[in-house]
């Protein structure tokens, strides 16, 4: 019988393991995690993620064919295939600070991996590293080895969070790196049987490891660009008066284009995007190609900029001055469907506006008021380690910040709304009602473009929405830094 152990319960780790205990009921999936908060969670009714339709997968394999475990050196020394999904958090000190990933999780993974193992195994890299991760991995696995054989393969995961479950099972490609020799090779097939049992052979791609390792943060990095490409234009549009939507949908629908991932935002969040282009800029810069690090560098200045951007328009349009009054903002996660806040826009825009001592309503269906808090207290690059070992910082005023847990008692005598996240209900809200409860003049700052801007404005509304022609009160009040 086939035994997988996943080392990380986290956001990845968790989902593919269940879908992979869902499809494939002959293997025995074993996740497992140093936190034993995590774990808990995991064999509770209360999942530690909010995923869309992974509660009836873990249900339908919990205590079947899937087990979330403590026991970390018991389940990898059983397993013949070790996936390894921990942290890889961008380095806050030392060489390459604040671009490098920090693989202090990884190192610890495979010595624990060398040291329990009494039989071969192939071991996977799942969690997203620098291109040659698996070559210091495969020197740390064979110094420690007591005459068993470890191969190294890569296979990054593409999911994304929100819609995790419909991406494990219909991915667009699932890829497979390993070295090129006969044992390299026999791993790589041992690992897409267990894939072929639900995705199509055609979407299982197999190169070399550095091709598959460089393909996850050049995926990722294309992705982000796009963002920040439209979000650029959305400045442009702006100015011009020119509306980024239909610009959008006018290049979109060029094949060569295509139309997705150009929505225009207040920038980009999540987990990985920003990491991943730091960690391939630094790649480029040890590399000797600074060219090409400042081409990637690029991406995340335009992102913080249209965070910086956002923030001065609130700002200068309510008189210069948000002083004292109250602003609600509906929405923290990254993006709807998920209540992950790994660098939220919302925590830079939040800061943003409470660096001109604003005061903050803030309300979002799935982000408790400790995350919040936490996230707003939190120094960059922190929250990406396990709960457990994140530095402790001291927490945010509760005089400047309440969370609410309504979107109208957020609203409520308000001065002005920023929506920060997409959530539907928030498409949904009455805004006569909301208007009605608002102080005047009563603005909307819609960082994601979901209102009907002529509704909001025929209801007395001031309106900016990003890259959408300006309000006329905005066009008098130009936002500069
Ligand atoms: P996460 O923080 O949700 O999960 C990582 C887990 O690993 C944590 O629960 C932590 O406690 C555990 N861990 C750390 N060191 C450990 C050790 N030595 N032994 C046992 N457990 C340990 O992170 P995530 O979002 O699941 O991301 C994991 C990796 O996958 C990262 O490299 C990330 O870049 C990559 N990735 C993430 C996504 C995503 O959507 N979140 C998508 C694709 C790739
Ligand atoms: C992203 C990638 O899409 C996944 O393929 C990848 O596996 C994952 O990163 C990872 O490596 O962690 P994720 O961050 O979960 O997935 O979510 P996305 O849907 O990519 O959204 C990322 C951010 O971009 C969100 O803040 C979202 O609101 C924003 N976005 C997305 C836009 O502003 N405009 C768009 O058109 C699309």
């Amino acid at each position: 019988m086939v035994k997988i152990c996943c080392i990380g319960a986290g956001y990845v780790g968790g989902p593919t393991m269940a879908v992979i205990a869902l499809k494939c009921p002959e293997i025995e999936v074993a996740v497992v995690d140093i936190s034993s908060p995590r774990i808990n969670a995991w064999n509770s009714d209360h999942l530690p993620i909010y995923e869309p339709g992974l509660d009836d997968v873990v249900k339908e394999c919990r205590g079947r064919n899937l087990f979330f475990s403590t026991d970390v050196e018991k389940h990898v020394a059983e397993a013949n295939i070790v996936f390894v999904s921990v942290n890889t958090p961008t380095k806050t000190q030392g060489l390459g600070a604040g671009k490098a990933a920090d693989l202090t999780y990884w190192e610890s993974a495979a010595r624990m991996i060398a040291d329990v193992s009494k039989s071969d195994k192939i071991v996977v890299e799942k969690s997203t590293v620098p291109v040659k991760t698996a070559e210091a991995i495969e020197r740390i696995l064979t110094h420690n080895r007591k005459g068993i054989n470890f191969t190294i393969l890569s296979n990054p995961e593409f999911l994304a969070e929100g819609t995790a479950i419909q991406d494990l099972f219909n991915p667009d490609r699932v890829l497979i790196g390993g070295r090129e020799t006969p044992e390299g090779q026999k791993a790589i097939h041992a690992l897409r049987d267990v894939y072929a049992h639900w995705v199509p052979m055609e979407r299982i791609l197999c190169t070399n490891l550095w091709s598959a390792e460089l393909s996850k943060l050049a995926a990722n990095a294309f992705l982000a660009q796009r963002i920040s490409s439209v979000n650029a234009m959305s400045a442009l549009c702006e100015a011009t008066g020119a509306d980024v939507s239909q610009v959008s949908h006018s290049i979109g629908t060029d094949s060569r284009i295509g139309p997705k991932f150009l929505n225009a935002s207040v920038g980009f969040g999540g987990s990985c995007f920003q990491k991943d282009i730091l960690n391939l800029v630094y790649i480029c810069e040890c590399n000797g190609l600074p060219e090409v690090a400042n081409y990637w560098k690029q991406v995340i200045k335009v992102n913080d900029y249209q965070k910086t951007r956002f923030v001065n328009r609130v700002v200068s349009s309510m008189f210069n001055t948000v002083s004292g009054k109250k602003i609600a903002v509906l929405g923290f996660a990254f993006k709807k469907d998920t209540g992950d806040t790994r660098e939220t826009p919302a925590i830079d825009v939040c800061k943003g506006l409470l660096g001109d001592k604003a005061k903050l309503s803030i309300y979002d269906p799935q982000v408790s008021e400790e995350q919040i808090l936490r996230d707003l207290a939190m120094k960059k690059f922190d929250w990406d380690h396990p709960a457990h070992l994140q530095p402790t910082s001291p927490t945010i005023s509760n005089k400047q910040v309440s969370v609410v847990w309504d979107a109208y008692e957020a609203i409520k005598d308000a001065h002005g709304i920023c929506i920060m996240t997409e959530w539907d209900e928030f498409k949904k809200l009455d805004y006569q009602k909301v208007f009605d409860n608002m102080q005047k003049p009563a603005f909307v700052f819609d960082g994601r473009n979901i209102v009907d801007v002529n509704k909001l404005r025929e209801i007395g509304f001031i309106v900016y929405s990003i890259g959408k022609p300006l309000d006329s009160w905005l066009k008098d009040m130009p936002a500069v830094a």
